[in-house]
């Protein structure tokens, strides 16, 4: 039976990989550690809060004594590091936080790791460390130009990963995710800001002039190609994690509109964010080659991701009317009426 380290399993991704984890395994152990900082919900996890396989630790990866208690109280075989800043606007903002997670945090689970011993760390990290992109796709041997706050401190935490295992011999795999969307997402991220703004009318905030291209990638997805990894992928390397969905955020915000019913009047342009990556994009031919493909359509994950948020008003509104409600005030210079 394996154990599990999961940081930040109450935020997006990592409250979705943990019920992956969970419905795809029938023995195994997962400990959650998680801040809890504004972006982790205990609420994420409530379906599986009774589960024995389930434990949870409230604390900080920059913590060396909670981190080492946890190394010797669990031994974890595998970790995968989700605990991160991870909005790009709160980087510009106040970068603290960010150097703080993004890296030290890193480096202290790895320091636990080569005291303790482990079969796998897995550091999540993101494509916004190879910065933006204008033709053709990045590969996972392409340098590093991130150019925010937050793609810079994730690029910080990326390579000092593999330093462990160049130096350390620690048993070390990067993967580089695009853009994820789905359930319990953050409505400060654009998908559900924009969705749970036009389920109240609100205005939808686009940066520029709204032709910015990500690639999307659907939770599910990533978490499938984490689990894969853990088990295909070679120590060592890093993997590139995309959906094969390039969207300019205009076209995201008029499928969204279009699902709703809303108008587009509820467009508003406003201020482009400060050093505003134009576009990414990933190559996952390596990923590809070793068995591993995205099987969700941007449309359909969409719709399904859309739908989340109809069905869960409670859990995003309770969010919304508390300190989302004056980070968005100062950060879009628009009033919540
Ligand atoms: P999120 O902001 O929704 O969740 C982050 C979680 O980490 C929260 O539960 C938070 O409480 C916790 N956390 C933050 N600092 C911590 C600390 N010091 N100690 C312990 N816990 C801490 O983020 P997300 O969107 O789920 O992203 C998860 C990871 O995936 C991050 O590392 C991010 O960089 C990476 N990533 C995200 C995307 C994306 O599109 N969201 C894409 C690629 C990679
Ligand atoms: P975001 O979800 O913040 O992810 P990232 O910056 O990590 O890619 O933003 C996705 C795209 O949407 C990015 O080009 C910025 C743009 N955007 C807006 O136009 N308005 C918004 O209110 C937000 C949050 C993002």
């Amino acid at each position: 039976m394996k154990t599990y380290l999961i940081t930040g399993g109450c935020g997006f991704i990592g409250s979705n990989f943990v019920r992956y984890i969970l419905s795809n395994e029938k023995e195994c152990r997962i400990v959650n550690l998680d801040k809890l900082t504004y972006a982790g919900n205990p609420k994420n996890l409530s379906d599986v809060d009774n589960d024995d396989r389930y434990i949870f630790v409230h604390g900080d990866i920059c913590d060396e004594k909670v981190v080492d208690e946890i190394f010797s109280d669990y031994h974890p075989d595998i970790v995968f590091n989700f605990a991160a800043e991870s909005h790009v606007d709160r980087s510009i903002g106040k970068p603290d936080d960010f150097i703080r997670a993004d890296m030290f945090g890193v480096f202290t689970l790895l320091e636990a790791m080569k005291l303790h011993g482990g079969e796998l760390f897995v550091q999540i990290s993101t494509d916004e460390v190879y910065g933006s992109i204008e033709k053709g796709e990045f590969s996972e041997t392409d340098p590093l130009m991130p150019s925010n706050p937050y793609s810079a401190s994730k690029a910080g935490g990326d390579r000092l990963a593999y330093s462990y295992y160049v130096t350390y011999k620690l048993p070390v795999i990067v993967t580089r995710a695009s853009n994820n969307y789905g359930p319990f997402q953050y409505p400060e991220k654009l998908i559900p800001l924009f969705i749970t703004n036009a389920l109240e009318d609100q205005p939808l905030p686009l940066y520029g002039d709204g032709k910015n291209v990500r690639d999307w990638l659907y939770v599910e997805d990533h978490c499938s190609a984490l689990h894969f990894i853990m088990t295909n992928g070679v120590l060592g390397e890093t993997y590139n994690i995309g959906g094969g969905n390039e969207m300019q955020n205009i076209e995201i915000t008029r499928l969204i509109l279009d699902h709703l019913s809303k108008p587009e009047g509820l467009i508003r342009f406003v201020e482009d964010r400060k050093g505003h990556d134009q576009r990414y994009a990933l190559s996952i031919n390596k990923l590809r080659q070793l068995g591993w493909e995205p099987k969700h359509d941007f449309t359909d994950g969409l719709r399904t991701t859309i739908d989340w948020y109809v069905s869960n008003n409670n859990w995003w509104r309770k969010i919304k009317s508390g300190e989302f409600r004056e980070y968005y005030e100062q950060t879009y210079n628009l009033k919540v009426v």
